[in-house]
């Protein structure tokens, strides 16, 4: 097979075209109404980067044998002529088909809200992608082109690897196996398959330091010696810390070891890029590394977590009160969608906030029905949006630019958190940690630091949830339930919506 390469300058060029495509796609996934823009740009780039791939790595055969030797004696030298090895191109042909029916299987049933347990999903491939990948090179590092043979005097001749491309193989392959075990540990908890509770050993931040710290050195011995041993173990132990490392994280906050295992497969991938000497694998792995990493530390600032906090594990260990009394033994208010389109049609101004509820309801259609008719009113609407509303970064975005509601009504928390005082109605729809005043004043509270939705300072609540005894993720009561202003309209967000639009007809 020919070692793996992209040499040639018009395989550089393409590598190039797609690193700027990968750019232009994420420069457009940041505001909704370039995102449709943003992905074709990847899909594009992505394309680019495959075929490039495949038309630069055919696998070859080689085909009969120069037969000459010195002095009238025989002797191999080589092959006479290469030819395409077929085999090889029909199995890296259906691997490509098969994969591909899988992704466009899955990306069309998945569920909006399932979606982060298949992002976790996909980052355990690229995880176990870099793993494999590192395992071949270290088997038969002559096809990677990292090696050179030697022929001692005595003794088999064998393959001595560059010490660069053993640390990279290394690294590459440790945070590879950390991806892996990770992102399946993120899915199971996510997915309902093992309890979202964090999971604490004793002495655990003392273990997890010295399995990275062994790891490092087992690194370090491989590329000095390129003995098996301490690839294979520090592989081992790459695995067994990944799901240490994340056991111990609560439900809270797996949208943030989403994220950073995002990161983390990047890196591996472009730590593997360099020992395929792939630009586009550097590329590639490099923005989606570095744009993880970015957005990890966006979601931390948004949930007013540390990184470091994160990554220690522990949040949401104790079953937190977080909303004082028993909450059956508060009176609170119930309303009906007569009462709420009553209220809304004598508001000056209301403002939306939608959470997960919505999102499992799918009253987002809905949801842009009643706007439309309350702004037949006079009434004018905006939506407030949390960073981490709903299960996944931008996931309330999504549901309402897929409703079309025009993008300037919606407003980030910080852009419209002052404007409550002045509103008559919010309507909370689906939504409940993220409007939890409780993270302002409860220092007990798992959310207590976290930036919440001043929801509870307009002069009337409506909010929507489809029972009493239901929690949000964080799992704790929200003292807005019981207070004076607020109206509970509890049924199932769509049809509560649903109801509201015919009372407003
Ligand atoms: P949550 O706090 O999870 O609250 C969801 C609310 O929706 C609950 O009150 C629930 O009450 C209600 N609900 C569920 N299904 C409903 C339906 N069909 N109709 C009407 N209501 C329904 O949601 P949130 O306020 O959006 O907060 C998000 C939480 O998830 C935060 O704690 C955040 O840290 C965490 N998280 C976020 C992400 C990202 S990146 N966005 C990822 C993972 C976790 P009932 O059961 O009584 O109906």
């Amino acid at each position: 097979m020919e070692h793996v390469t992209a040499g040639n300058s018009f395989a550089a060029l393409a590598y190039l075209v797609a690193g700027v495509c990968f750019i232009l796609a994420l420069r457009g996934l940041s505001s909704p109404a370039t995102s449709q823009r943003g992905n074709r740009f990847g899909m594009i780039g992505m394309a680019i980067a495959v075929v490039t791939t495949l038309v630069t790595h055919i696998p070859m055969q080689g085909v009969g044998l120069v037969l000459e030797g010195p002095q009238g004696t025989v002797a191999a030298t080589g092959p006479l002529f290469e030819r395409i090895d077929l085999i090889a191109v029909l199995e890296i042909l259906a691997a490509i088909g098969l994969g591909a029916v899988i992704g466009i299987v899955t990306a069309r049933r998945i569920a909006m809200t399932a979606m982060p347990q298949l992002v976790a999903a996909f980052h355990s491939l690229v995880g176990l992608a870099a793993v494999l990948v590192a395992v071949a090179a270290y088997l038969n590092p002559m096809a990677f082109g990292i090696a050179q043979m030697v022929i001692p005097m005595i003794g088999d001749p064998f393959a001595v690897i560059n010490p660069v491309s053993k640390v990279e193989m290394g690294l590459g392959a440790a945070i590879g196996a950390i991806t892996f075990s990770g992102s399946v540990i993120a899915f199971l908890k996510l997915n309902g398959n093992m309890s979202g509770k964090p999971i604490l050993l004793p002495a655990r931040h003392a273990i997890n330091l010295a399995v990275l710290a062994t790891i490092l050195l087992l690194v370090a011995q491989f590329a000095h010696t390129q003995d098996g041993w301490p690839f294979w173990v520090l592989l081992a132990l790459s695995f067994v810390i990944g799901f240490l490392l994340i056991i111990p994280i609560g439900g809270a906050d797996m949208p943030v070891v989403v994220s950073m295992l995002n990161s983390y497969s990047g890196w591996a991938a472009a730590a593997m890029g360099f020992t395929l000497h792939n630009t586009a694998m550097i590329i590639t792995g490099a923005l989606v590394g570095s744009s993880g990493a970015i957005l990890s530390y966006i979601m931390c600032r948004a949930m007013n977590r540390s990184f470091l906090s994160v990554i220690a594990g522990g949040f949401g260990a104790e079953a937190a009160s977080g909303g004082g009394e028993a909450k059956e033994q508060r009176p609170w208010k119930r309303g009906s969608a007569d009462d709420a389109a009553f209220l809304m049609q004598q508001a000056e101004q209301v403002i939306i906030v939608p959470g997960y509820g919505m999102a499992v309801a799918q009253a987002q259609h809905v949801l842009r029905e009643m706007a439309d008719k309350l702004k037949e009113h006079g009434v004018r609407v905006k939506y407030a949006i949390h960073p981490v509303a709903g299960r996944m970064p931008g996931h309330m975005n999504v549901l309402l630019a897929e409703a079309n509601v025009p993008y300037d009504e919606v407003f980030e928390l910080e852009d419209i958190n002052s404007e409550f005082a002045q509103t008559d109605v919010a309507f909370v729809i689906g939504a409940n940690d993220v409007t939890n005043p409780a993270a302002k004043t409860d220092k007990s509270s798992p959310i207590y630091g976290m930036p919440v939705l001043d929801v509870e300072k307009a002069k009337t609540v409506l909010f929507i949830k489809r029972s009493m005894g239901g929690v949000g993720y964080a799992g704790v009561d929200n003292d807005v339930f019981y207070m004076d202003n607020t109206m509970m309209l509890l049924a199932d967000a769509k049809k509560m919506v649903e109801e509201i639009v015919k009372a407003l007809d």
